[in-house]
C-alpha cells in the first residue's frame, strides 16, 4: 500500500483502517491482516514507555520504533509521527528530523496542527515526503488545550478546524487525522476535503479510522474513553498465560520430557 492507494480508497468510497504500532512483533501480525496502514505514533511515549503525555519521546526513539515496524510490516503504508518540537525549529533542523524518520523506513510522516506548519508541510511535500496532518485534539499541545478534551464543539472552533483542514490540504497533505471532534464537524470536514480524513473519536462519517493498538486490544484496563472499542481483553488473556506459565514451572509440569533434550 502507498499513499496513492490510500487516497484512491476515498475516491472509491472504501473505508481506510489504520492502527498504531511500535514494534516488530505486532507489526508482523498487522502485516498479515487486512488493516491498510500503520502509524508509528508518538503515543509510543505513553503506551510503550509509560509517560503520561506524548511529549517525552525524541526523534531517535521514534526512528528506533519506526525501523522495527518497517521490518515487520513490509506490505503496509507506514507513517511515522514527528515528535514534540522536532518540527518547530529552523527549516534545516525540521528537514533533518523528517529525513531521520524517512531514512528509518517510514513512507510518510504526520505532524500536529496547521498554525505555523503550512510552509514546512509545503517544503517537505516538495522534497518528496508525504505528510499527514493532525487536527482536533492534538496531544502535543495538551497543556495548551488544558487536557484531553473534545475539540471543535463551539461554532467558532468548528469553523477554525475546517479552515485549518483546508489549509493543510492546500499545503499538500495527503491525508488528515481528526482526533476527538464532534461527529457532525468531522463529517463536514471529510466531505469538504478531497484527501482522506482518518478519525479517532470523530464518528463514522469520515474516510477511515485509527486506534491505538494497545487500547483496542484492551491492554490498558483503566483507559475507557467514549470512542474506544476494545476488540479483546488482552490484559486478562495475557495475564492468564503468564499465570499458567508460572504455575506450570512451580508445579514441576513445565518443562516435561518432550520439552527437554535427551
Ligand atoms: O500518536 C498517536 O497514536 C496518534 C493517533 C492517536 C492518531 O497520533
Amino acid at each position: 500500500m502507498n499513499i496513492l492507494d490510500f487516497q484512491a480508497k476515498k475516491q472509491k468510497n472504501e473505508k481506510i483502517t489504520m492502527l498504531t504500532c511500535y514494534d516488530y512483533s505486532f507489526a508482523r501480525i498487522i502485516d498479515d491482516s487486512p488493516v491498510d496502514a500503520i502509524l508509528v505514533g508518538d503515543s509510543a511515549a505513553m503506551v510503550m514507555h509509560g509517560h503520561s503525555t506524548t511529549l517525552n519521546i525524541d526523534i531517535d526513539t521514534m526512528a528506533f520504533h519506526t525501523e522495527a515496524v518497517v521490518r515487520g510490516a513490509p506490505r503496509k503504508l507506514v507513517i511515522a509521527d514527528l515528535p514534540f518540537l522536532s518540527y518547530r525549529k529552523d527549516l534545516a533542523s525540521n528537514v533533518e528530523a523528517a529525513g531521520r524518520l524517512m531514512k528509518a523506513g517510514a513512507q510518510a510522516l504526520k505532524l500536529e496542527g496547521a498554525v505555523g506548519n503550512l510552509e514546512l508541510v509545503h517544503h517537505l511535500v516538495q522534497s518528496g515526503i508525504p505528510i499527514m496532518g493532525h487536527l482536533g485534539l492534538t496531544p502535543q499541545s495538551i497543556h495548551q488545550l488544558g487536557g484531553f478534551k473534545v475539540q471543535g464543539r463551539e461554532d467558532r472552533a468548528a469553523s477554525l478546524l475546517k479552515e485549518h483542514a483546508q489549509q493543510l490540504q492546500e499545503a499538500g497533505c495527503f491525508s488528515l487525522v481528526l482526533e476527538c471532534v464532534p461527529s457532525s464537524v468531522a463529517a463536514s470536514i471529510a466531505k469538504s476535503l478531497s484527501i482522506p480524513v482518518i478519525g479517532i473519536g470523530a464518528g463514522s462519517q469520515v474516510d477511515g479510522q485509527v486506534l491505538v493498538l494497545q487500547d483496542m486490544l484492551g491492554m490498558n484496563p483503566g483507559f475507557k474513553p467514549k470512542f474506544l472499542r476494545t476488540y479483546m481483553n488482552a490484559f486478562e488473556t495475557l495475564k492468564s498465560a503468564f499465570t499458567d506459565y508460572h504455575q506450570s514451572v512451580v508445579s514441576g509440569d513445565f518443562p516435561n520430557e518432550k520439552e527437554s533434550y535427551s
